[in-house]
């Protein structure tokens, strides 16, 4: 196992009717920015819970984040934290909400003329405003962890950004939130979770036994309730479980002491960027080509989750390991997400290339556990990918 320190700071008010306790987390003369997406909060009665819990605070509103927020709308909400001088925001929503506002909170402190620098220069924030979370949607983990992704549509660009100060003070995860999450996102919420552990798993052996097991238990734990919350998002114990699941996949705690992956997020984000396709659908096309192009690196821990998570006990290594690529993509596509980019866009020539050129611009040379994989190689994996 790998030296490694763990740090999360985030308080976490788990449980039906935990947003009544928004008061008791949020400072009494706070001066609050209410930040939500497209409006579901409005529709759901989320809002309501959360406005009649603040109703002794200064609240003003800042509505219309999109799916993979933003820049140049976040911008406004920018203006806004200033001129009203807010002390304190809270994000209303699912990842794309939480992110824009973890933007805002490093922005808003942000001392150079353009706040984009921030994810172009890769400007780790060490002090942000004060901002708290209402989870929404259990999929990115966003809620308790440091990072943001942030799209700008005008540079067809989806950059990741974050840093030690980009920690909410508090999450609150109410599983009964999931009861008017459409099915489709639902679907994308549990494969981009599944993918978050496969990330921090699908490397070499590294002898983190215990790593190993947590990371296998929230798959395993995605994948038994996976019917039940699509089928039936009212089922409370199928609703928590989904959730927490989706919270422990990227809060750091399996990936210390462990090799991480991410080439597949970021081959992703470049689908984002150019197609619109949504954030998890882009990893169900990615990471079965990632696994076929990297198979001598990563067939033993692909065995491994053949055997533990899929039952696949007999044949070689390597028939197993081939198993498990073929299960993980029947488990997407059971979810009715298409694993191949020409399921999405007729448009995919030249995908690769540009992506391949992107990253080479950025000087991303250096990509997955071995840091080794190029330009040319990540190329190779979007083309396998078509
Ligand atoms: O905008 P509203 O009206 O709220 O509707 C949203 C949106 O249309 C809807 N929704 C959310 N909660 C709902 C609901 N509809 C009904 N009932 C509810 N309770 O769902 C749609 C998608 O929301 P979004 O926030 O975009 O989804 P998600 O949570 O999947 O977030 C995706 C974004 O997070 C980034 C992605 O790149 C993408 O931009 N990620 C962030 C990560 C992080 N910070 O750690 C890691 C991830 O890998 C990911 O990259
Ligand atoms: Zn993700």
């Amino acid at each position: 196992m790998n030296n490694f320190e763990y740090q999360n700071p985030i308080k976490i008010l788990f449980g039906e009717n935990q947003i009544e306790n928004l008061s008791k987390e949020i400072p009494k003369d706070a001066k609050v920015l209410l930040l939500y997406g497209g409006g579901s909060i409005k529709q759901n009665g989320i809002y309501e819970q959360v406005t009649t819990a603040l109703k002794e605070y200064k609240v003003i509103e800042f509505g219309g984040i999109p799916a993979n927020p933003e820049y140049a709308i976040l911008i406004n909400a920018l203006k806004m934290i200033k001129e009203l001088e807010i002390t304190y925001l809270l994000a209303v929503g699912g990842g794309s909400v939480i992110d824009g506002t973890k933007f805002l909170s490093a922005a808003a402190l942000y001392k150079g003329d353009t706040p984009w620098d921030i994810l172009t220069n890769n400007i780790r924030t060490t002090k942000g405003l004060p901002f708290g979370t209402v989870l929404t949607l259990p999929a990115t983990g966003s809620e308790m962890n440091s990072g943001a992704v942030i799209t700008r549509d005008e540079t067809k660009e989806k950059l990741a950004m974050g840093g030690p100060g980009l920690f909410p003070q508090f999450s609150i995860l109410d599983p009964t939130v999931i009861q008017s999450i459409p099915k489709r996102q639902l679907a994308n919420g549990i494969t981009d979770a599944f993918t978050h552990v496969l990330e921090q798993y699908m490397t070499y052996p590294i002898g983190a036994l215990l790593q190993d097991r947590i990371a296998e238990s929230i798959l395993q734990t995605l994948i038994e309730v996976a019917p039940k919350v699509i089928n039936d998002p009212k089922d409370y114990k199928a609703a928590a479980n989904f959730m927490w699941s989706c919270t422990m996949a990227l809060n750091g705690l399996i990936q210390k002491g462990v090799p991480t992956d991410w080439a597949v997020h970021a081959m992703g984000h470049e689908l984002t960027a150019l197609f619109g396709i949504d954030h998890a659908r882009t990893l169900a096309v990615i990471a079965p080509s990632h696994y076929r192009y990297n198979f001598n690196a990563k067939k033993e821990k692909l065995a491994q989750y053949a055997e533990r998570i899929w039952n696949v006990t007999e044949g070689t290594t390597e028939e197993k390991a081939n198993a498990a690529i073929e299960k993980t993509e029947m488990f997407f596509h059971a979810l009715d997400i298409h694993t191949k980019l020409s399921d999405y866009t007729a448009n995919y020539e030249g995908t690769a290339q540009e992506i391949s050129r992107r990253f080479t611009e950025r000087g991303w040379n250096g990509l997955g556990e071995h840091k080794k994989l190029t330009p040319n190689d990540v190329e190779k994996i979007v083309t396998l990918a078509y």
